[in-house]
């Protein structure tokens, strides 16, 4: 029988799953949060309460039962991965995780990025994916048909971090406008200060950069930011923020991003959070920081109830199961 005589099986007009569908974040790639305004983070932040709540009461549920998430990590994570796996898998739907073990996948066999992605989109409805060079989350949505999440392309951006650290204080503190918020260590390779960064913008706070000068905030992010009007200060120096500040952001100086390690060397110990450091914090203020710590904040902070930073984990599942919700149309 010739096949072109039959009738087709299936409609396959639902397969455009990246166009048309009604919901702002349905079948959307996440590649910056430029894509985000006020009133989308707060659908994501409500959503996100909701699934906290859901956990809490009974674990897990079927909302995305029979999809199935792609996480595909060619630098290290364990946050980042194994939240959006327990995201997924809490919302009943199945992963893909080629997180280990890029170097046993055809990658190590020199295929690209395109045709990895576009075998991996022939078995899943959205895909994850972190990569060492800027843009490659948008290269790889380029060629995909699927949702494309940015989990960290380089030095560039790390939305779905920002969305969660931006939960975490807000829902810590109970508001965003009026909050002086002090970013430390490693602000110019430092992804996720980066999309923070531009996330706060929405928002009426006050900034502080803290770090060593070769690793300022990049000048076109600080010139975004004094374009938005916001009440903006560069220091080295930990001590200039610490009393007014209500949000320490403290992050790692990323050393797989130096080409010159004496250079790490130099910088890596720049600025440490120690108990004597925050005798000196306001009472109501947080320590939040994306993890991982490689010393830059004391492991004696810890027991401090200001120390959010574990709790900031936890709500990357929340966040992640909210964002696949809508990014995969069940809102
Ligand atoms: C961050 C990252 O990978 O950019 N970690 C994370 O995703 N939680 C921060 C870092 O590696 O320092």
């Amino acid at each position: 029988m010739n096949p072109k005589t039959l009738e087709p099986l299936f409609n396959y007009d639902h397969m455009d799953r990246k166009n048309g569908r009604s919901n702002g974040l349905t079948g959307q790639d996440i590649l910056s949060v430029d894509q985000f305004d006020v009133d989308t983070l707060d659908y994501i932040f409500t959503r996100s309460c909701e699934m906290r709540e859901m956990v809490r009461r009974v674990g897990s549920t079927d909302l995305l039962r029979g999809n199935v998430l792609t996480a595909l990590f060619y630098e290290p994570s364990t946050r980042t991965s194994s939240s959006f796996i327990a995201a997924m898998e809490r919302l009943g739907g199945n992963v893909i995780p080629i997180t280990q073990g890029v170097q046993y996948s055809s990658v190590s066999k020199g295929e690209t990025l395109a045709d990895t992605v576009r075998t991996l989109e022939q078995y899943s409805d959205v895909i994850v994916l972190r990569h060492p060079e800027i843009g490659s989350a948008k290269a790889a949505a380029d060629n995909a048909t699927i949702p494309v999440i940015n989990a960290g392309d380089g030095a560039g951006e790390h939305p779905t971090q920002a969305l969660l650290d931006l939960f975490t204080i807000r829902d810590e503190l109970g508001r965003l406008d009026g909050l002086q918020i002090a970013m430390i260590g490693d602000l110019r390779y430092g992804r996720t200060v980066h999309s923070l960064t531009k996330l706060l913008l929405h928002y009426d706070v006050s900034l502080r950069f803290v770090s060593p000068e070769i690793l300022r905030l990049p000048l076109t992010l600080m010139n975004e930011v004094i374009d938005a009007g916001i009440d903006v200060r560069e220091t080295h120096d930990v001590a200039d923020v610490i009393e007014k500040a209500d949000v320490l952001y403290v992050t790692r100086v990323q050393k797989e991003r130096f080409s010159d390690l004496a250079q790490y060397e130099e910088v890596k110990d720049a600025h440490a959070i120690t108990p004597e450091v925050m005798k000196r914090a306001k009472e109501d203020m947080i320590v939040i920081h994306p993890l991982p710590r490689v010393g830059e904040i004391h492991y004696s902070v810890d027991k401090d109830p200001r120390a959010a930073y574990f709790r900031q984990v936890q709500n990357g599942m929340f966040v992640r199961m909210a964002l696949l919700a809508a990014v995969l149309g069940k809102a």
